[in-house]
């Protein structure tokens, strides 16, 4: 499977500020068997952040972006990401949230959302490293199979633990 990594920061854009969260998704996608396709960072820019996502969404199957979920006036990705999808998929971004709580009690503070864009799955990360790579694990079981779902592979017949 194709996946591409946004970082969306304007420190980091800026060079003020190193890249820890984006490489270390790259990472973490890499040994889960996907293979990145596209990388890039973006300003916090709402504009930006869509056409680059729509961009990606043009070569890879799973967009996974961290960064500007929060509540400063600058944190525009969910805005930006809901403009580019076609439908959401809330589940998995409530799934993100309540894992998250495990781990520390600002993880209702991110809006992150997902959603698909055409084929492509587009998921929204925070920006802390830790946390970006916890809260794509905790999701990253069910990406395969929502990609099948986009591509109208609907059969369950082979997803272990299905029972009908
Ligand atoms: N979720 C996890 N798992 N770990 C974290 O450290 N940080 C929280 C929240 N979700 C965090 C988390 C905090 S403090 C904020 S403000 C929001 O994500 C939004 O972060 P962002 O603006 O960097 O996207």
């Amino acid at each position: 499977m194709t996946a591409a990594v946004l970082t969306i920061s304007d420190s980091t854009h800026r060079g003020e500020r190193e890249d820890l969260a984006g490489p270390a998704i790259v990472t973490l996608l890499q040994q889960k068997g996907f293979v990145v396709v596209s990388r890039d960072v973006s300003p916090d820019d709402q504009g930006r952040i869509s056409a680059t996502l729509i961009q990606m969404s043009e070569v890879a199957q799973f967009i996974v972006t961290t960064g500007g979920t929060g509540l400063s006036p600058r944190d525009v990705t969910p805005e930006a990401t809901a403009a580019v999808c076609d439908k959401q998929v809330p589940g998995i971004a409530e799934l993100m949230r309540a894992e998250g709580l495990k781990q520390t009690k600002f993880a209702p503070l991110s809006r992150a959302i997902c959603g698909a864009r055409r084929k492509s799955l587009i998921l929204n990360l925070p920006g802390n490293p830790k946390g970006a790579v916890e809260s794509l694990s905790t999701v990253l079981h069910l990406v395969s199979h929502a990609i099948d779902l986009l591509n109208g592979k609907t059969s369950h017949e082979k997803m272990p633990g299905i029972v009908f």
